[in-house]
């Protein structure tokens, strides 16, 4: 099974442009605690490199584009963000890393809990070692 989850969002489009509209338990598949989002960034300066022990993620592209690598700790895979109709889910215990951003990239995640330091595993290492094989 493949570590990459995507979700299609509906796009309505008209000749005003498109709204994507995001629901909790609906096209979200938990209750959304957290919203933040990411902009700015360089195309040489990736982001990311932990995983959460209880945590779960959308993280959707609203704007430009970058590349995300997950890894569960025995396979690592890799997909392109670059549609605001598109979100990529990332459960617990999934090392992440987003690369090559776009210099338009602003990159929103919605998340299940709030924020707490002490559910990073910021070390690659531990993080294979936590891995349940
Ligand atoms: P960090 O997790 O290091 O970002 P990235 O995963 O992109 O490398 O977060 C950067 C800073 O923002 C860090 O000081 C923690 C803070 N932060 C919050 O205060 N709340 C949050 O919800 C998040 C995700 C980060």
């Amino acid at each position: 099974m493949s570590i990459i989850k995507l979700i299609g969002f509906e796009s309505f489009e008209d000749g005003r442009g498109s709204l994507v509209s995001l629901e909790a338990n609906n096209n979200i598949p938990f209750e959304i605690k957290r919203v933040y989002y990411m902009c700015g960034m360089e195309t040489d300066r990736p982001r990311g490199f932990h995983a959460h022990k209880k945590l779960k993620q959308v993280l959707v592209c609203l704007s430009g584009k970058c590349k995300v690598i997950l890894d569960n700790g025995h396979e690592r895979e890799s997909v392109w963000l670059d549609s605001p109709d598109t979100g990529l889910v990332v459960e617990d215990m999934i090392w992440r890393e987003m690369h090559d951003f776009s210099e338009n990239c602003v990159l929103m995640v919605l998340a299940d809990e709030y924020y707490s330091e002490s559910d990073y595993i910021r070390d690659y290492k531990d993080f294979t070692n936590q891995v349940v094989s």
